[in-house]
């Protein structure tokens, strides 16, 4: 499959990248024209196997992502799916840019993919990168349906959510749609290597700077967590299924480990049994209520002097500090059996093993930016 990719140079493009190969898989990715002061979130390194021909030049904020007509035709030949991970996943960043990238973005994509249908007479699906913390605060056994309304979404949160309702009001059979909603991403499980140490690498990188030393969180709070290659995976396999599936409605899926997820308190045994001398001193937990976790990383920056690094940081104490699973029931049907895994010792290895340089880039300091 020759799959149109925004979002290449992110984390998850990276995994993808790493897989394509063995899942007989090709990409044409959508890169965004290079701006003066603009940071982008990784490169591509050709000569790669697995990107084909040009890149096309583009932006998700706009109509056909900028595409031209003749980009459009091209692809209309050449190109079997649309996948979209284009994110703005720095947490504390402009409101507007949060929504444009991942509700407006989200949309262009499906109407290209239904654009490119027509225009090649085949049924090019579309794979949206969804984000399971579009729950917000929802604790217990999470659904893999649309998300119910709640008033504790984070900014970036409630662009997710938008962004899936959007798609499902749109989807429609001539181009299915699947909404595949990920967990916490981290580097690859073999090379450890991450594009950046976000917020999750946070409980290995600034452990001794928490406050008293302690983590809050909820008593049997998990950390849903995939090696990026492993998602990237998994999300081939299921492209490749969509293709060949008749529906009018979206799929919704949950990425992640689902009822697997270590406990954070289970992770931070192993990584401190693995090596005692990475920690000045022994990790605590400290028993927190869901509601407290939930007000405290929503609100306390409207009352506290935050720098984004330390509000990034709070926000995904949520990601860490909840007691919930997000089921993989429809995940599983789709693919037909073999759910992703991430071992306990694989997680604290890669989280709590030394930062392997130069592809570990931190982006504003190590806490700065959670995947999302
Ligand atoms: N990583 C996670 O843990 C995680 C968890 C849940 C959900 N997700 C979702 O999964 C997707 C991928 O995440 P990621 O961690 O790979 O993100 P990432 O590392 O931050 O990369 C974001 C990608 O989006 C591209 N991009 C941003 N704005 C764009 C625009 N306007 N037009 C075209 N491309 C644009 C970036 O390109 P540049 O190189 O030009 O910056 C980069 O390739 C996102 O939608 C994210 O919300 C991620």
């Amino acid at each position: 499959m020759r799959l149109l990719v925004a979002g290449a140079t992110g984390q998850l493009g990276a995994g993808l990248l790493e897989t394509m190969g063995e899942a007989g898989c090709t990409m044409i990715p959508l890169l965004r024209v290079p701006e003066p002061g603009r940071r982008t979130a990784g490169r591509l390194r050709p000569p790669d196997p697995a990107l084909v021909g040009e890149p096309v030049r583009g932006d998700v904020r706009v109509h056909r992502w900028g595409l031209d007509e003749a980009a459009v035709r091209r692809l209309a030949d050449e190109a079997d799916a649309v996948v979209n991970l284009a994110g703005q996943t720095n947490w504390a960043g402009r409101g507007s840019d949060i929504y444009a990238t991942h509700v407006l973005g989200a949309e262009h994509g499906y109407l290209l993919a239904r654009e490119l249908t027509a225009l090649s007479g085949r049924r090019i699906p579309y794979l949206y990168a969804g984000s399971v913390y579009a729950a917000g605060g929802a604790v217990g056994a999470v659904a893999e349906q649309p998300y119910p309304r709640r008033a504790d979404r984070t900014v970036y949160e409630q662009a997710k959510l938008l962004a899936e309702r959007r798609l499902t009001a749109l989807a429609g059979e001539d181009s299915p749609l699947l909404i595949l909603r990920l967990c916490a991403l981290v580097g690859n499980s073999a090379t450890g290597r991450t594009l950046r140490r976000n917020s999750l690498y946070m409980l290995a990188d600034r452990w001794d700077d928490l406050p008293g030393g302690v983590l809050p969180a909820m008593p049997a709070a998990r950390v849903d967590a995939l090696p990026r290659d492993v998602a990237a995976r998994t999300l081939l396999r299921a492209v490749r299924r969509l293709a060949g599936l008749p529906g009018t409605e979206a799929l919704i899926c949950h990425l992640g480990l689902g009822e697997t997820a270590p406990s954070v308190r289970g992770l931070l045994d192993a990584a401190f049994t693995a090596d005692p001398e990475r920690f000045r001193r022994a990790p605590r937990v400290v028993s927190a209520s869901a509601r407290q976790i939930v007000w405290t990383s929503q609100n306390a920056h409207r009352f506290l002097p935050l720098t984004p690094t330390a509000h990034n940081a709070l926000i995904g104490l949520r990601y860490v500090g909840l007691d919930r699973v997000f089921d993989r029931s429809r995940l599983a049907a789709l693919l037909g059996g073999g759910l992703p895994e991430a071992g306990l010792g694989l997680l604290a290895g890669l989280l709590f093993g030394p930062p392997r340089r130069p592809d570990a880039v931190a982006a504003g300091g190590s806490m700065a930016r959670f995947p999302g």
